[in-house]
């Protein structure tokens, strides 16, 4: 079976979140279930020295105002196909955002350039290899399958994958024609959205099966609190719709192997976690203390919850605890981090910026990790949480929901417990999980418990890929 992946980002070459990681590790994790996968990804800057040593498999010669092509390359394990646009993916910096902080002003183009490109590889392929399902991921794919029901030819099935439907991809309605949409796309059933052209919607409605990133965040989408206006398709696309859980990709992370930890260790070697500790202590300029080393590696938005953080700093320093922050996005968030920092000196460490490197050394050396998101669709950090046996303490929601187990009475009688949840979701009760992660953390037995359990989680991507790829196989039986 083949498989076209098309999205925005892909690790190691091109990461922003967590969508890179999925992109990056679950066509690894399909090819070993012999699925043949290709992942179509805009050529950026960053991607350009990779772009000169792959064959040319399709010509584009007006993309969207410019000449076009889509290299091959096999690199970091992953089939690549890369669509070469200088006029649309030359520039540097953040791949969504201009020096301004704000969106590229032709993003509608440059995303449905992907999209065009990619319906373009579906009807006629890449170079022999035809692709029999394919597979779009979140708004920046999203107009794909609206490029192959206007064109009313024959083309392979299609799987959009909703990694977060925060992110819809709205844009002014009179720019259909600039999109290379027909009129009769901008309906209720196809792109339209309450007066406006979306890409996300355009994806939910016009492909063959919908997969959401965790089970709980698939229910949780049918409801007005977590649909975000979308709600009413999905619900009508229920049979379509499945949740599917995501891995990670655990070669790259792996606590024995990881080039980034100053000491590599594992469930039988937890001793060897601490010189980490000390690492990230002294990295972060903070003091060694009686109670845990909790870190936050996160975008700073408000999806994250971080400004509950914020109001429980003063409980947390209290029990003896620290604080190591790795994060960037909203300004107002940096900067109140950068002035807890101040306020606590020793006690918080804040490091303000995007750094792959670091966020390892945070998994290996904290002893838990925060993620007290208002909505979470899959999360990732805290499955890098299990794995380095770095309990995590979440909100409960979506994906956070689906994979920690809290540590109540009941899950330590049964030795079941994998970190800390906390619902509802504001600061009184995350400050509550706070205090009982400390507590649990004065119980060195208990606390170490924990730890090895947590590290034998499955965290991988097994189970989840072949749901991904028995989904695959039921529409190409359709
Ligand atoms: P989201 O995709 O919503 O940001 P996820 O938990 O799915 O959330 O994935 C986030 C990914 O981005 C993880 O791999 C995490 O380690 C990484 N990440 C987030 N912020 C940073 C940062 N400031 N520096 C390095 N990596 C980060
Ligand atoms: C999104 C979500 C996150 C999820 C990631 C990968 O960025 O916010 O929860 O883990 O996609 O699917």
């Amino acid at each position: 079976m083949k498989v076209l992946f098309v999205a925005s980002e892909c690790a190691p070459f091109i990461k922003t979140g967590g969508l890179a990681d999925v992109i990056g590790a679950l066509p690894k994790a399909l090819a070993a279930a012999g699925t043949d996968v290709k992942v179509l990804i805009p050529a950026y800057p960053a991607l350009q020295g990779l772009a000169g040593g792959g064959p040319t498999v399709k010509v584009l010669d007006d993309l969207f105002g410019g000449k076009a092509e889509v290299r091959a390359v096999h690199a970091e394990g992953l089939d690549v196909l890369l669509l070469v646009a200088p006029h649309l993916y030359d520039r540097n910096g953040n791949i969504y955002l201009g020096p301004d902080g704000q969106d590229w002003p032709d993003n509608h183009l440059r995303f449905a350039a992907l999209c065009y490109a990619g319906a373009e590889l579906a009807f006629d392929g890449a170079d022999g290899w035809m692709p029999d399902v394919v597979n779009v991921h979140d708004w920046q794919a999203g107009l794909l399958p609206a490029y192959l029901s206007q064109s009313g030819r024959t083309s392979p099935p299609v799987v959009m994958t909703i990694h977060n439907i925060a992110f819809q991809g709205l844009f002014d309605a009179s720019e259909l024609a600039n999109l290379r949409l027909k009129a009769e796309m901008f309906a209720a059933d196809a792109v339209e959205y309450y007066g406006k052209i979306s890409f996300l919607k355009a994806g939910l409605a016009l492909s063959d099966r919908i997969a959401a990133v965790s089970p709980s965040y698939a229910c949780e989408l049918l409801t007005p609190g977590f649909g975000m206006g979308l709600e009413g398709l999905l619900r009508e696309r229920r049979s379509d719709l499945i949740g599917i859980l995501n891995g990670i990709d655990i070669a790259t992370w792996d606590p024995e192997s990881d080039p980034h930890l100053v000491e590599n260790y594992s469930a039988r070697s937890l001793r060897r976690k601490r010189a980490n500790k000390r690492e990230v202590e002294a990295r972060f300029g903070l003091q060694r203390r009686d109670g845990p080393l909790f870190c936050v590696v996160s975008r700073l938005t408000s999806q994250k919850g971080l400004d509950m953080l914020l109001d429980c700093l003063p409980g947390l320093v209290a029990e003896g605890a620290s604080l190591a922050v790795l994060g960037s996005g909203d300004g107002a968030l940096e900067r109140q981090f950068a002035e807890a920092s101040s306020r606590h000196p020793g006690q918080v460490g804040v490091t303000l910026g995007y750094d792959e490197p670091l966020s390892h050394l945070l998994q290996g050396g904290s002893d838990a990790i925060l993620i007290p998101s208002r909505f979470e669709p899959c999360g990732l950090t805290q499955l890098y949480g299990l794995r380095y046996g770095t309990l995590p303490v979440v909100a409960r929601t979506g994906g956070l929901a689906d994979t920690i187990i809290d540590a109540n009475e009941a899950a330590l009688a049964a030795a079941c417990a994998t970190g800390f949840q906390f619902a509802p979701i504001n600061a009184t009760m995350l400050e509550q999980a706070i205090a009982r992660a400390c507590a649990i953390y004065r119980r060195p037995r208990s606390w170490s418990a924990m730890v090895r359990r947590a590290m034998r989680q499955p965290v991988g991507w097994d189970a989840s890929a072949a749901a991904y790829d028995a989904m695959y196989r039921s529409l190409i039986a359709d």
